[in-house]
């Protein structure tokens, strides 16, 4: 780090001194074609994030199309992409226009930096009532809602426990973008099992055992989440992972599980 601070203030001497150096100000930024994987998984990277800030349990949006990617690559800090996409609401399908975000992976940091904007992605009013009618519902609760294999293998959830699996996909947003390294995504994959929390005060909280799906090593990671929510705020969430290390890819030293959280 330091040395490339150092070595970036001396640029205009560098140059000077090399006439065949960089173009002064700009890195290799160069255009990449929407439709290739980086993008792909730079856009997708960025809805997830959106997702986690945007609190919506009935609004998870997903990525469309992928119209615009550039890339930006500074030697020694990371991998910057910039990327503009339209998105549409997983639930319902519904287009909610254009989104613009950069997706910074850092060599020093240890989860990328992600800023994203889109056009029109206001939280609907039937998603932020069925946010808020879940909500009450929970906080009624006496006995904990459970549940087991969400879906199952046939794919199908139950109803009843679809709002459940949309909050273990808000939590895991965190998660995901907790844990994701340049080339390497994550997917909720299934709840194995999910344990409600009772609370006094106005937050409703789970516990969730859940598989999250990893490409390109194909393996399973095995997290327990605990997700504590009210609507419209994003999710408090701590867990901790144990990678598949057999089927891992191997791109970092694992000790076999992780604990973060942001409950700072
Ligand atoms: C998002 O909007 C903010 C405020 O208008 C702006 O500063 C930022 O550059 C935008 N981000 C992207 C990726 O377009
Ligand atoms: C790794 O993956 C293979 C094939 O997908 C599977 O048969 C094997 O059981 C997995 N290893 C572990 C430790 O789960």
């Amino acid at each position: 780090m330091h040395t490339a601070v150092f070595f970036l203030a001396c640029l205009p001497l560098a140059l000077q001194a090399l006439p065949f150096a960089v173009s002064s100000g700009s890195w290799s930024s160069r255009d990449i074609p929407p439709n290739n994987r980086e993008a792909r998984q730079a856009a997708r990277l960025a809805i997830t994030y959106h997702n986690y800030l945007s609190g919506s349990l009935h609004q998870l949006l997903e990525v469309a199309q992928v119209n615009k990617a550039t890339l930006k690559v500074v030697p020694e800090i990371g991998r910057k992409y910039y990327v503009e996409f339209t998105a549409r609401v997983s639930q319902t399908m519904e287009n909610v226009g254009l989104c613009a975000a950069t997706v910074f992976f850092q060599e020093a940091k240890p989860r990328p930096a992600i800023n994203v904007n889109c056009s029109s992605a206001m939280i609907q009013k039937q998603a932020s009532d069925d946010d808020y009618n879940f909500y009450t519902l929970m906080r009624s609760q006496t006995i904990p809602i459970t549940g087991e294999n969400i879906p199952d293998s046939f794919g199908y959830i139950e109803p009843q426990l679809e709002p459940v699996w949309h909050l273990a996909r808000l939590g895991t947003s965190y998660v995901i973008w907790d844990k994701t390294a340049e080339g390497h995504e994550y997917n909720m994959a299934q709840i194995k099992s999910v344990k409600q929390v009772l609370r006094k005060d106005n937050f409703i909280a789970f516990d969730y055992d859940l598989y999250l799906y990893e490409r390109p090593s194909e393996g399973m990671v095995s997290c327990s989440v605990h997700v504590v929510w009210i609507p419209g705020k994003p999710p408090k969430v701590d867990y901790s992972c144990t990678e598949d290390s057999e089927n891992g890819s191997g791109y970092r030293t694992e000790d076999g599980s992780t604990s973060f959280g942001n409950f700072k």
